[in-house]
C-alpha cells in the first residue's frame, strides 16, 4: 500500500485508472476512507457547510483549515492529502498564497488546492516552482457565489465552455497537477480533460470522462441535511455501514458507473 504520489496521478491519468478522491474533516473517517482505498482525502472548504453549519463557504478560516488538515493527516497514509485554501488566504499576492499554503504543508497536506481560472495561473506558478504541488479548481468555485449568482451549472454556453477552457490551459501550464471541474456541462469536461496532458481532472458534477471524482463525505453517506445536489449519490442508501458505502463510491468511481448520467449535466 505505497502512498499515493504526483508520479502515481500521472500514471492514473495516462493509463485511464480512474482517481478515487472524498473529502474528509477528521481523524477516524481519514482511517476509513484509507482502509476502503480512497486515493486521494481533500480537507475542503465544505467543513464550513457540513462541519460549521454555514450556508457558504466564505466564513472558514486558515485556522480551521490547519486544524482539519492536521486531524486528517495522522490517520491518512496511503491516500494524498489535499488542503483546500479558504477565501481570502491566496487573493492577496502569490506571496500571500505560498505562506499560507505552507500552514498547510506543516500540518500535512501533500498539495493545496485555490479556486480560480486563468487570473490565479501567477500563483499557481509561483507556488509550483517552489515546490507546492496545487490543485486548481474551476467551473462553479463556491468561493464566488455571489458573483457566480447562486451554486449553477458553469461554461453553458460558448463563451463560458471557451473561457473555461482557456482558464484550464492556462492552469495546466501554470503547473497545476490537478483540477476539480465542479458543476460542468459533461461534454465540456471531456473536452477539457483530453486537452490537458499533464494535469489530471477531478469531476464534481461534471461527468463520467474526468480522471478521476470526488464528493463531500456528508453528502455521499447521506448525512448533510442541505438539499441534495443533482450530482450527489447517497451511497449509504444500498449499503450496510459507513464502510460499505465507501467501498462502493470507490468501487464505482473505479469500475466508471458513478457518475451515472442522472448525476451529470
Ligand atoms: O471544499 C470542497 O469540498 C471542495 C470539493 C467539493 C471539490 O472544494
Ligand atoms: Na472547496
Amino acid at each position: 500500500n505505497k502512498p499515493v504520489t504526483l508520479p502515481e496521478l500521472s500514471r492514473m491519468k495516462r493509463e485511464g485508472d480512474k482517481i478515487a478522491m472524498l473529502t474528509g474533516y477528521d481523524a477516524s473517517f481519514a482511517a476509513l476512507e484509507d482502509r476502503c482505498g480512497v486515493d486521494m482525502i481533500l480537507v475542503g472548504d465544505s467543513l464550513g457547510n457540513v462541519i460549521q453549519g454555514k450556508t457558504s463557504t466564505l466564513p472558514v478560516t486558515m485556522a480551521h483549515m490547519v486544524y482539519h488538515t492536521e486531524c486528517v493527516a495522522h490517520q491518512a497514509l496511503r491516500p494524498m492529502v489535499v488542503g483546500d485554501l479558504p477565501f481570502g488566504a491566496y487573493h492577496e499576492s502569490k506571496e500571500q498564497a505560498i505562506r499560507n499554503a505552507g500552514m498547510l504543508l506543516a500540518a500535512g497536506a501533500e498539495m493545496v488546492k485555490l479556486e480560480g481560472g486563468e487570473v490565479m495561473a501567477e500563483t499557481v506558478h509561483f507556488m509550483v516552482e517552489r515546490g507546492v504541488p496545487v490543485c486548481a479548481h474551476i467551473g462553479l468555485t463556491p468561493q464566488s457565489v455571489h458573483a457566480l449568482g447562486g451554486y449553477r451549472v458553469q461554461g453553458r454556453d460558448e463563451a463560458g465552455a471557451a473561457r473555461m477552457k482557456n482558464d484550464a490551459l492556462a492552469l495546466e501550464q501554470a503547473g497545476a497537477a490537478l483540477m476539480v471541474l465542479e458543476m460542468v456541462p459533461s461534454a465540456l469536461a471531456k473536452e477539457i480533460t483530453q486537452l490537458l496532458t499533464a494535469c489530471a481532472t477531478i469531476g464534481i458534477g461534471a461527468g463520467k470522462d474526468c480522471d478521476g471524482q470526488v464528493l463531500v463525505l456528508h453528502d455521499m453517506l447521506g448525512v448533510y441535511p442541505g438539499k441534495k445536489g443533482r450530482f450527489v449519490k447517497d451511497f449509504m442508501a444500498e449499503a450496510q455501514s459507513i464502510e460499505g458505502a465507501v467501498t462502493a463510491y470507490v468501487q464505482a468511481v473505479k469500475d466508471g458507473s458513478f457518475p451515472g448520467p442522472e448525476h451529470c449535466y
